[in-house]
């Protein structure tokens, strides 16, 4: 039996969502339509690359994102319809939230979620947040755990973790973030210390799930619990479309393992109750934008034609699940 629910409808079948430029800059829709084809500028080069070459696209391109102080434009909505259960449903960030951030976090946002949405963190707990970005989870985690709890970014770029110390003064909240700059797929990540884990949209990124979730497991006290936002795959993707997406890791889909693929590595880490909270299927427009996170001027825009090939098999998926107390 499958232990994921069936999968909702597509956005587009709900109406049209406010992006988050409209959000902040009460502007028209947002932005760029998907180009026609590649120009030759910004063609996709095929080319398959090795786990180094992976981490240092993924390193650079997102150290040069939060050097630069991010974007208005993100991969993925940070708000949904005004309906409380389109925002569940969708793990996203409400107004409330949104009201707690400051604007640099928002700018660096390039999560596909809101895992404090639906951790369940509680005054007291330490929380880890696996590749922290910019910050804006930290902030929510330290509201929600309060003077008494902790929170603990992780992030391999060292200007995120600059932005997000900042973000974390900006917010009222110093002195309540620990970090640490370090690849979250690396044995040094410390043990036994974190009741939660929370990731949003990271792990997709990883080239090794299997290394990141060892150290999720390792990191978490006997007992603790994960609370993650990721990108996956569903149904037959052609290899050689896949291999041409992995050509772009840094996006969001180069990365994306089949679903079922993904949760297996989570149950053999060796975390129990695993279960799905929220779980979309990409619409055409946050398709486009999630292949080219953190923005056009890093990772170059699919063709139109590309896109298609992968439509209705990218999914975001928010889930939680418990490292045994034995
Ligand atoms: C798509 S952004 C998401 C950031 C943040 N979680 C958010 O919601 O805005 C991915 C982040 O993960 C970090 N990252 C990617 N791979 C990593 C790795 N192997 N180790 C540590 N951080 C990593 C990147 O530097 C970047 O800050």
């Amino acid at each position: 039996m499958s232990m994921f629910p069936p999968p909702p409808p597509l956005y587009e079948e709900r109406g049209r969502r406010p992006n988050r430029r409209e959000f902040w800059a009460k502007k028209s829709c947002c932005g760029r339509e998907p180009e026609k084809t590649a120009s030759p500028k910004n063609a996709v080069p095929i080319k398959k690359l090795s786990e180094k070459e992976i981490k240092q696209q993924v390193k650079t391109r997102y150290d040069e994102f939060a050097k630069q102080g991010g974007s208005a434009d993100g991969c993925c909505p940070l708000v949904g319809e005004s309906t409380e259960s389109f925002a569940l449903e969708h793990g996203l960030y409400s107004q409330e939230d949104l009201a707690l951030i400051p604007k640099l976090a928002i700018n660096l946002s390039r999560g596909c979620g809101n895992p404090t949405n639906f951790a369940n963190l509680q005054p007291g707990e330490v929380v880890a947040d696996f590749g922290s970005g910019g910050g804006i989870d930290l902030v929510l985690a330290a509201h929600k755990v309060g003077p008494t709890g902790k929170v603990i970014g992780i992030d391999f770029t060292p200007h995120m973790i600059e932005r997000a110390k900042q973000v974390m003064k900006e917010a009222g909240l110093p002195g309540r973030a620990d970090f640490i700059l370090l690849d979250i797929e690396n044995p040094q990540v410390p043990d036994n210390i974190a009741d939660v884990v929370i990731s949003n949209c990271v792990i997709n990124l990883c080239p090794c799930k299997p290394c990141v979730y060892k150290q999720i497991f390792d990191i978490l006290k006997p007992g603790g619990r994960l609370a993650i936002s990721d990108i996956v795959t569903i149904g037959d993707v052609d290899p050689k479309v896949r291999e041409y997406f992995q050509s772009i890791w840094a996006g969001g889909i180069g990365g994306a393992i089949p679903e079922d693929e993904y949760f297996k590595i989570v149950q053999d880490a060796g975390f129990s109750q695993i279960k799905v909270v929220a779980r979309h299927i990409l619409g055409s427009k946050e398709l486009d934008e999630m292949a080219s996170c953190p923005g056009e001027k890093f990772s170059p825009a699919f063709s139109k034609e590309k896109l298609a090939q992968i439509q209705g098999k990218i999914v975001s998926t928010k889930f939680v699940a418990v490292k045994p107390k034995e």
